[in-house]
């Protein structure tokens, strides 16, 4: 079994972004400018956030974090949309997830400009993905392609099962893997909470991705030896031994399943930091665009 490192392949990468954005001061070009807007105080997005504002600071890129709070009306929001779509200083910027209940994230998601949307949520985004076109791609899946890439995973002709068909990974994780181009060219299978005999389906699958936030969910009788493992999950658990009172957990029970894979995610230091490497990678194409 091997790790697929997402903390150090993301420091690689990182050391890529930084030196991109280096020449791009050398040339007299322009900084790129990666906005955040933050709604309410939920304390995983508050952390998921400033992690993404940080590392764009270490990087050498400007960013934005603009900060609101949860009784903020939808038309009020609106006005913040239309005012950084204006803003010719950023060049792309995300609305954290999940908003507020009295907020329709679709409106939001499809006022944001395509060409700043560094998220990949907007719908023209979305559709160009669908058909191949040069799109921005979301983070989260983008960061698991160049996870595959850079450890060179087989993917072609490969049974992928992915867990969960949320806007964010599940959906797209399913269009990319089945692109004709590496990573890609599997034979992709979606399950999610309808689904019937789940165990069964990942019995057969040479690569699963889960993606449900349920922790723990994947065991090792779900496991075919030398299947690869990606654990999207990231689930806070009450954890009374930790400073801050709780631990993170994935959708795989690492313990029972990582010694029958060829290689597996860890979680923390798996799928995360390859996040923001989607971003900033975004954020560089959408400063590049201009
Ligand atoms: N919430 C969970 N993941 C994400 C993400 O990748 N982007 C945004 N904007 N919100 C999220």
């Amino acid at each position: 079994m091997q790790l697929l490192d997402g903390k150090k392949t993301s420091e690689e990468i990182q050391l890529e972004i930084a030196a991109e954005v280096q020449k791009r001061k050398s040339a007299g070009l322009k900084i790129p400018h990666l906005a955040a807007v933050l709604v309410g105080n939920d304390g995983a997005s508050q952390t998921y956030v400033g992690s993404k504002v940080r590392t764009c600071e270490k990087l050498g890129l400007k960013s934005s974090l603009f900060e609101y709070p949860a009784e903020i009306t939808e038309s009020e929001l609106l006005s913040v949309i239309k005012k950084l779509n204006e803003d010719i200083e950023i060049d792309g910027y995300i609305v954290q997830l999940p908003l507020p209940k009295h907020i329709n994230e679709e409106k939001i998601i499809t006022a944001i400009n395509p060409l700043k949307d560094v998220d990949g949520f907007h719908p023209e985004n979305v559709g160009k993905m669908c058909i191949g076109l040069p799109s921005f791609l979301p983070a989260t899946p983008f960061g698991i392609m160049k996870l595959l890439e850079k450890y060179k995973i087989e993917t072609d002709g490969k049974h992928c099962v992915i867990l969960g068909r949320s806007n964010i990974v599940g959906t797209p994780m399913s269009v990319l893997l089945s692109r004709k181009s590496y990573p890609g060219n599997c034979t992709v299978t979606m399950a999610h909470s309808r689904t019937k005999n789940i165990p069964e389906l990942c019995k057969t699958a040479d690569i699963i991705i889960a993606a449900l936030g349920i922790p723990g969910f994947v065991k090792a009788d779900m496991i075919k030896k030398g299947a690869v493992v990606i654990d999207v999950g990231i689930t806070r658990v009450e954890d009374s031994t930790k400073k801050n009172g709780y631990r993170i957990e994935g959708d795989v029970d690492f313990h029972s399943v990582a010694s029958l894979c060829s290689y597996i995610t860890p979680v923390p230091g798996g799928v995360g930091p390859m996040t923001i490497c989607g971003l900033l990678l975004n954020t560089l194409k959408a400063a590049e665009n201009k």
